[in-house]
């Protein structure tokens, strides 16, 4: 058995992993044993197992990442993440006056909608032009300034692929006494992280693209070192320490990530996300990292020279990020199309991602496409 049979696959070459990675066999499984049977089987008396489920997924997710289960806490996405987070930070800072937030301009769009939404709160929204490298950490030593209060990376940019240095920029913002905040939507599940080397003070994820795991499941990780200083505004009974007081005059946060869980908690999606991170922690990372990036130096061989820009393996995620002429790629395009391939383009870059999934063979498709005049 291949590590493709593992996974529910399109027909036709899938190179989408960046956008929605596919279904893994274990998830319905999973959806079905940890949500649906427990309801079915016992009405209401399903909550231990729901719950259970869920610390299950963080107990994944850390072993993925190399952190504690209890600093996960579940969120539908990130820039609901974000939001409540941003909501949490202390204000008696003595930059409250000026809440800056840093991105660069290629982070996700989403995650600079809140900084934006935030404005009436004091958040004003600082970008790092697209034209300095994300990737470079010079670009950034020459943003996080003191007034910075909070810098958001992205680990890896969904348009670029260009990866941030995650750790370089943490000192920084150490230095510079500004919350470091970072995005790995687009690098958990294919590149390898681990948290305890760096010293953020949140993390965002989903489980939508390389996790395989569907919308829904998306998580905070949060500095233990730090929780205690955070009073997130948006809670409900699973943020307090004991859920069941059920005293409407007393509300205590959990001590840890948890305070960040809000009301009745979503359970399906996390069901079925723990089947694909099971899937992955099975296949493990390194496995699935060092098959994305063969399949990626075979493309880069198989293309005749001059055909492509130079491409920086060493800081890049796990999908191709091909910039090129827009008539090229519209005959590109074209052909792709003819064999169904499933791929997409952001402007004049066109995205393709290698999982675990795809094989030579469909490399070797993708380069005779690109070769064609
Ligand atoms: C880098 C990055 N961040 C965030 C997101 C999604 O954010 P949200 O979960 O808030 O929809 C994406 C989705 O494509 C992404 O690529």
């Amino acid at each position: 058995m291949s590590y493709a049979d593992l996974f529910n696959l399109p027909a036709s070459p899938y190179f989408l992993s960046h956008s929605v990675g596919c279904l893994a066999k274990k998830s319905e499984l999973s959806l079905a044993e940890n949500f649906l049977t427990p309801w079915k089987l016992s009405g209401g008396d399903a909550w231990q197992n729901w719950l259970n489920t869920v610390d299950l997924f963080c107990t994944a997710l850390g072993q993925l990442l190399n952190a504690n289960s209890t600093d996960f806490c579940p969120q539908t996405n990130l820039s609901s993440g974000l939001t409540k987070w941003l909501m949490a930070l202390p204000t008696h800072s003595h930059k409250i006056r000026k809440r800056k937030v840093l991105m660069h301009e290629d982070a996700f769009p989403s995650m600079g909608y809140v900084v934006k939404a935030m404005q009436p709160l004091g958040f004003e929204l600082v970008l790092i032009p697209a034209a300095e490298s994300a990737a470079n950490i010079q670009t950034w030593q020459r943003y996080v300034h003191g007034d910075i209060h909070c810098v958001l990376a992205t680990h890896v940019h969904s348009n670029t692929g260009q990866v941030s240095p995650i750790q370089s920029i943490a000192q920084l913002c150490r230095q510079q006494s500004c919350y470091f905040a970072v995005d790995v939507a687009q690098s958990a599940g294919i590149l390898p992280i681990d948290l305890s080397l760096w010293d953020v003070d949140v993390v965002f994820g989903s489980s939508v693209k390389w996790l395989c795991g569907g919308p829904g499941a998306g998580f905070m990780w949060l500095n233990p070192q730090s929780i205690e200083q955070l009073t997130p505004m948006d809670v409900g009974w699973f943020s307090h320490n004991d859920p069941f007081a059920m005293e409407i005059t007393d509300f205590q946060y959990a001590n840890g990530a948890k305070r960040f869980w809000g009301g009745t908690p979503n359970i399906a999606p996390y069901a079925l996300a723990l089947g694909s991170l099971q899937t992955i922690l099975n296949i493990g990372l390194k496995t699935i990292f060092a098959h994305n990036r063969r399949l990626i130096e075979l493309f880069l061989q198989g293309v005749n020279e001059g055909l492509l820009h130079p491409v920086d393996l060493a800081n890049m995620g796990g999908t191709l990020c091909l910039e090129m002429p827009a008539t090229r790629s519209e005959a590109i395009c074209q052909r792709l199309d003819s064999h169904n391939c499933y791929f997409d383009t952001r402007g004049n870059v066109m995205r393709l991602s290698f999982h675990i999934y795809n094989s030579e063979q469909e490399v070797a498709l993708l380069t005779d496409v690109f070769n064609q005049q």
